[in-house]
């Protein structure tokens, strides 16, 4: 039985985000990526904590505000929406509008500094971190990948593999055709960084990363940057299988044809949700607000 639970809440996740973070991962390999900035949430406690369900049917932002670690300007300015099981959005908004770093609180690696993201009515913190890892998945912009096998590139260095899940999500993200030509299939190793690997070939093993073990919410921080037409094409029909599925994607999008995939809209501007809605609405919008700042 726990006697003293000092974990740190939501540090997810699906992927460590540093080497520093893979060291760790590795060292501990049932283990997720924890952020050191966290603070711990849980007093010691004699009792084991509830376990909650995976997540299956809402994801909601309420107010949020997120700041870098260790940093107190606020990148991300009130944020709120709603997204339920099925749909999807793009966000959209010039660099620098804070679209990475909303993603990374999304999925629990910058915890807000104020408001609240809830899956299914419940905190990110309140689901043990093991547990919700799986119902995560995210690619960063600038993927990074590490030292390993593609196989355990995409399966998050976990220690129960599930092959099939491997395969399936390499299949879904249209890369099983380049992974069969490397010199040793799924056991090739990729070299740090993913060395050996072209930016849109490390990007699309990111995104099989990102849908291993098919998680309840994907989040993808501009996952078409270095694709081919080919590369677009599977990353359109893989969000679209997600949600059909019943997932929750969020596609940050610096081109319009990430949009196709989706249903709804999030317009950034200065760290603020300018528009949210369904996307040809926001689009309209938008792009009416667009012309009037340039007339
Ligand atoms: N680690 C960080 N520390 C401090 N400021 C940061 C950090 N990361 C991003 N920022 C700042 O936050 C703002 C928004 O960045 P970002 O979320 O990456 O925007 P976007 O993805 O829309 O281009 C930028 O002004 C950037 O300088
Ligand atoms: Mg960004």
């Amino acid at each position: 039985m726990r006697t003293c639970d000092t974990r740190e809440p939501t540090a997810l996740i699906a992927v460590a985000s540093s080497n520093q973070q893979l060291a760790r991962y590795k060292e501990n390999s049932r283990e997720i990526a924890k952020p050191r900035h966290h603070q711990p949430i849980r007093a010691c406690e004699n009792r084991q904590p509830v376990p909650l369900p995976a997540p299956r049917q809402t994801l909601d932002a309420a107010g949020l505000v997120v700041a870098a670690p260790g940093n107190n300007a606020a990148i991300v300015r009130d944020v709120s929406f709603k997204l339920a099981a099925g749909q999807g959005v793009g966000i959209i908004g010039p660099s620098g509008s804070g679209k990475s770093t909303l993603a990374r609180a999304l999925v629990g690696v910058w915890p807000p500094a104020r408001g609240t993201i809830r899956l299914d009515g419940a905190e990110l913190g309140q689901w043990e971190p093991e547990s919700l890892g799986p119902s995560i998945g995210y690619l960063p912009q600038g993927v990074d990948l590490f030292d390993g096998t593609i196989a355990e590139n995409i399966s998050r260095f976990a220690r129960d593999v599930d092959p099939a899940a491997i395969i399936e999500a390499a299949e879904q993200a249209g890369v099983l055709q380049l992974i069969l030509s490397m010199p040793e299939g799924y056991d090739t190793r990729i070299g740090a960084a993913g060395a050996i690997l072209s930016a849109g070939q490390r990007q699309r093993i990111g995104l099989a990363r990102a849908l291993y073990g098919k998680p309840f919410l994907l989040v993808l921080d501009e996952p078409n940057a270095s694709l081919d037409a080919e590369g677009e094409a599977a990353l359109t029909n893989a969000i679209l299988a997600a949600r059909k599925a019943g997932a929750i994607v969020v596609v940050i999008a610096h081109r319009p044809n990430a949009l196709a995939a989706v249903d709804q809209v999030l317009f950034m501007a200065e760290g603020r949700a300018v528009a949210f809605g369904p996307r040809d609405e926001v689009l309209r919008k938008t792009t009416v607000h667009a012309v009037s700042e340039t007339a």
